[in-house]
């Protein structure tokens, strides 16, 4: 069968959907005590909205690779798209990006308020590294505390929350165009390099594969948050699915700001070309993540 990548695109949005569906109620969650309604209906606003759910699949992505089936990547793909709804709704709270519009509909805190987004979004991180630990995403305990540490070094203080208070910071300061791509790196990039990397890790790839698909987790990551920049100038926030033309707004630094859009997409072309290069030695089980490497410079939402 030849490879479809917006056949993949899809089922893995609907695997997603339907387990984090299954997951966030309040029985599913009620240990030691039973949370409240409020806070499970802002874990699910945040999270069973019509998200790409590009993380979860990269995770299935690299573990194909080495011949995972997609179902056995589930878990920890949910892990993953946990962390990423939990840094959503934060970042669009009012002390951050202060945004009333994600995937087209209301922010979490526009449809409770701060204190249930913020909590929300607590509840979602916390979970994701419960969820992480279990059974269900591995076999292996030595697995599983391996990918543990790649989750936390993704979202922790090297990584997207860092990045998130560099890129706060950097409303009041200048950063030079490397400082700007290296705070993409973090806030963005470090979420999709772990979740290559926990692909690659279930699969139980060697060094050198894992140094090859870090490789391209870090180039693509970089492009990520390149091709969301350029949206945010270029896209109908119709199809965005959120507002545009805010990171001027706010005196976000951005590449884009730095050297315009015609230049940041000659670079975001780059960015796509070092991510496909670091593929080489891999067969065809690498098609998947090469067409998701291109997807991340096409897209136009
Ligand atoms: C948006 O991420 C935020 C960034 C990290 C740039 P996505 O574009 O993956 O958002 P969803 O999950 O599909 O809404
Ligand atoms: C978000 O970057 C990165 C995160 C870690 C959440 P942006 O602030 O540019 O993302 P959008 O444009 O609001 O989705
Ligand atoms: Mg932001
Ligand atoms: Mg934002
Ligand atoms: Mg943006």
């Amino acid at each position: 069968m030849t490879y479809s990548f917006p056949a993949e695109l899809a089922s893995t949005a609907v695997d997603i959907e339907q387990a984090l569906d299954a997951l966030l109620t309040a029985p599913r969650l009620a240990t030691p005590g039973m949370p409240p309604e409020r806070l499970v209906a802002a874990m699910r606003h945040g999270s069973l909205n019509g998200g790409k759910r590009l993380r979860p699949l990269l995770v299935r992505q690299a573990a194909g690779v080495f011949g995972v089936p997609p179902a056995a990547t589930i878990t920890a793909g949910l892990a993953v798209e946990m962390i990423h709804c939990y840094s959503l709704i934060h970042d669009d709270l009012p002390a951050m990006d202060d945004d009333d519009l994600r995937r087209g509909q209301p922010t979490v805190h526009k449809a409770y308020d701060d204190a249930t987004a913020i909590l929300a979004g607590d509840a979602l991180l916390t979970h994701a590294f419960g969820l992480l630990a279990g059974e269900a995403t591995h076999p292996d305990p030595v697995v599983r505390i391996r990918l543990v540490a790649e989750l936390a070094a993704g979202a922790g203080a090297g990584g997207m929350v860092g990045g998130q208070m560099r890129d706060i910071e950097g409303e009041t300061g200048f950063l030079t165009e490397r400082a700007i791509s290296d705070m993409q790196a973090m806030k963005t990039g470090a979420l999709i390099r772990a979740a290559v990397r926990i692909g690659a890790v279930l699969g139980g790839a060697d060094a050198e594969a894992l140094a090859h698909l870090t490789a391209y987790a870090e180039a693509a990551g970089r492009a990520f948050q390149l091709a969301d920049d350029i949206l945010d100038v270029t896209a109908a926030p119709e199809i965005l699915g959120k507002p545009t033309g805010k990171d001027a707004g706010r005196g976000k630094q951005t590449i884009v700001a730095r050297i315009g859009v015609e230049a940041a997409q000659r670079q975001l072309a780059e960015l796509i070309h070092d991510a496909l290069t670091a593929l080489l030695s891999f067969d065809s089980r690498a098609e998947g993540l090469r067409a998701t490497g291109r997807y991340f410079a096409e897209r136009e939402r």
